[in-house]
């Protein structure tokens, strides 16, 4: 069934198209590679189905399927994260349909993944993977035909693993985010300088000298710290894993409990994956003009429905940004709804580091079509070749020339003398 495209503002395409080309100029292994299979046209015939956020670096990776040959219906993979120009530009292309909006309900932003589905997709592309979920709950038909799928995040994966665990999963689908020439860069880099643009665009105060507190020191937490420190922040970071908790105390943090935390945080970021890890007790405990933001997948960290019920008042003070009274007479400040802070209130990751993991998606896209009813219904990782090839085309394209183990060497580390 195809669609229409069903986007909000059709006349911002011309700033759309200066947004994508400017990616384009900072995705230079993405754009190889788009160079590389333009003749072959590998995609021929192919129907992609993709639920991702939609900026300009997800552009530049739609364009490049669509210019292999595909027919790609893009649905978003979050209702505040669509940047509505590159949706313009994207609609007005050839063989690629665009449902998405900034600002969608959740039941307009169901709508478009269900027509995401409703394509008959050979493959599957997700952020989150609620298109994956929904193909498997409501669309099962459909995705017993489906090729495979790729998962772009860390949430994904982890509701992936549950699908496979329960013997559930319908199709294969490649982990992308496993890739180390992602999470390594995309998770730690990306949001780590994204979120922090994300709470300086909504609120532009001076980081030096707040205390900031990280929730989680996965990759995301850990770049978000990174940076806060950089910054001059006195950083503190919570964590529920002994292992975790122990490096971020030997990578200089202060390690506590959220409880103690909440006393004395002047910001607050949520990167753990979990539901409920800023919740009523913890609110009730916050300084005055505390800002909490959410840096994971789901807006579901921050607990909203606690802070609305614990408050007096709630007035949007500034774009993306919300100043709850509490019945105790402290203010708190809430980002972007408890969303994605780095989508919502920012851009999301800047183009370099898209550049490796969206180079991923696209050649895991061209390995399950090629691989097409070889691979089993699990979750696989990248290939190691594919995560190589991309760090080496990225260092190349920086214009970075490393050694080479010489055949002396290599024997060496082959022996086991
Ligand atoms: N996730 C985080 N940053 C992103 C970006 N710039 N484009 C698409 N998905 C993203």
């Amino acid at each position: 069934m195809r669609l229409e495209s069903k986007i909000k503002r059709p006349e911002l395409e011309e700033e759309g198209n200066k947004k994508i080309s400017f990616a384009e100029i900072h995705m230079p292994v993405l754009m190889r590679l788009r160079e590389k299979y333009l003749k072959e046209k590998p995609l021929d015939g192919i129907i992609i189905s993709a639920a991702l956020h939609v900026t300009k670096e997800t552009a530049v990776l739609i364009k490049t399927l669509s210019l292999w040959g595909a027919k790609v219906f893009l649905a978003p993979s979050n209702p505040l994260s669509t940047q509505d120009d590159v949706a313009a530009s994207l609609a007005s292309l050839e063989n690629i349909t665009v449902e998405a909006w900034r600002g969608m309900s959740k039941e307009e932003y169901f709508m478009a993944i269900k027509d995401a589905a409703r394509q008959e997709p050979n493959v599957v592309i997700d952020d989150g993977a609620d298109l994956h979920v929904t193909i498997h709950e409501e669309f099962k038909e459909i995705g017993r035909k489906v090729y495979g799928g790729n998962e772009e995040t860390t949430t994904g994966v982890v509701r992936l693993k549950a699908l496979e665990r329960n013997d559930k999963l319908l199709y294969p689908v490649i982990a992308v985010n496993n890739a180390l020439t992602k999470f390594l860069f995309d998770n730690r880099y990306g949001t780590g300088q994204s979120s922090i643009d994300g709470i300086l665009r909504a609120t532009n105060i001076l980081i030096a000298g707040k205390r900031a507190v990280v929730a989680g020191y996965g990759w995301v937490g850990r770049g978000i710290a990174m940076r806060l420190k950089g910054l001059g922040a006195r950083v503190i970071v919570t964590e529920v894993d002994p292992i975790r908790a122990l490096e971020a105390v030997m990578d200089g943090f202060e390690v506590m409990t959220m409880d103690e935390a909440s006393k004395i945080g002047d910001i607050f970021i949520t990167a753990t994956g979990d539901i409920d890890v800023i919740v009523e007790r913890h609110m009730l405990n916050m300084k005055d003009g505390a800002i909490l933001a959410n840096a994971g997948h789901f807006n579901v960290e921050v607990n909203v429905e606690d802070l609305e019920r614990i408050s007096d008042s709630r007035e949007n003070v500034r774009e993306n940004t919300v100043k709850y009274v509490l019945r105790n007479g402290k203010r708190i400040f809430l980002i972007g709804e408890g969303r994605l802070v780095n989508l919502v209130a920012a851009e999301g990751h800047p183009s370099e580091v898209m550049d490796m993991s969206f180079a991923n998606q696209a050649l895991s896209v061209l390995y399950l079509v090629n691989n097409g009813g070889k691979l089993d219904k699990r979750v696989y990782d990248v290939p190691t070749e594919q995560d190589q090839l991309i760090a080496r085309l990225k260092l190349e394209t920086m214009g970075i020339r490393i050694d080479e183990l010489s055949e002396k060497q290599r024997k060496y580390l082959e022996s086991y003398k």
